[in-house]
């Protein structure tokens, strides 16, 4: 038993190549995420990051080991019972993926539409998870009528419909200027601090790490190499990569 909200156990995830290879991508990680935390995963192209992030969801089903989430082993569910338990854990990407002919509200409706929701309990919903992003006057536009922040901010709407304890973000911030990233960060940190959400948030940009996380986990070639709260000034990094990244950490935050 751990209290862990998400609870990686020994996973491992490899990928089949052409010419019948192997590609370890995930190699026999443990992690600990604590409820409520925003927890940050960084490391080098190609560490494995994303494919980390989505065995937390499932989205990539592990060859071994187990994800446990809010004391739920998902890799023992059914399918039906994993379906119902995503429900519990939101995600959003870099390019937002918002269906482009819908209006905003539709957007953001879409999993309560999918999982046949009654209309005005919809309705309800996505005008609260507009308000808590901020978009309530654009439940009539289309995306294309929006900034890039504005995109992923009704991303972050959509997410949040079905009241997911954990948001997964995969790169939230990096096809965005920095000042529409600061919007983002800072609806991001809202739903953390005022709404409990777990965040995990897979970045290279280390502005978004300082703003965001109280702690990091470092990816390395498929393994966790290290992990730290960045209020520990004591931490001394487990590797060459950890330490550089612990000093770019460190550097004073961008006005
Ligand atoms: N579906 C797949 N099939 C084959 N190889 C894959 C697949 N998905 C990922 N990989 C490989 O696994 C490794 C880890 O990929 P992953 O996308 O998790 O890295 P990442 O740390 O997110 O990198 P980046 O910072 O570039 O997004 C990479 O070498 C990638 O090419
Ligand atoms: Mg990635």
């Amino acid at each position: 038993m751990s209290a862990a909200f998400i609870h990686l156990d020994h996973v491992s995830k490899a990928f089949a190549l052409p010419g019948g290879r192997r590609f370890d991508a995930v190699r026999d990680v443990s992690l600990d995420i604590a409820r409520g935390s925003a927890f940050g995963v960084i490391g080098m192209s190609g560490a494995g990051k994303s494919t980390l992030l989505r065995l937390v969801n499932l989205l990539e089903r592990p060859d071994a080991g187990r994800v446990i989430v809010d004391g739920v082993d998902l890799t023992a569910l059914s399918r039906s019972r994993l379906r119902a338990a995503r429900r519990g854990i939101g995600m959003i990407f870099q390019q937002f993926n918002l269906l482009l002919n819908a209006t905003v509200e539709a957007n953001v409706a879409f999993p309560l539409e999918i999982a046949g929701e009654p209309k005005a309990a919809i309705a309800r919903r996505v005008a609260e998870c507009l308000d808590i992003v901020g978009l309530a006057d654009k439940a009539r536009s289309h995306p294309a009528q929006l900034s890039g922040g504005q995109k992923q901010r009704v991303a972050i709407a959509r997410a949040l419909t079905t009241r997911p304890g954990v948001l997964l973000c995969d790169e939230p911030t990096s096809a965005l200027d920095p000042q529409t990233t600061r919007s983002v960060l800072d609806t991001l940190a809202t739903i953390n601090r005022d709404h409990g959400v777990t965040l995990v948030i897979v970045t290279h940009e280390m502005e978004v790490v300082r703003r965001l996380c109280d702690e990091v986990a470092v990816m390395e070639d498929g393994h966790l190499a290290d992990r730290f709260a960045l209020d520990d000034d004591a931490h001394q990094p487990a590797t060459g990569l950890a330490r550089e990244l612990v000093a770019s950490l460190r550097q004073p935050a961008l006005a």
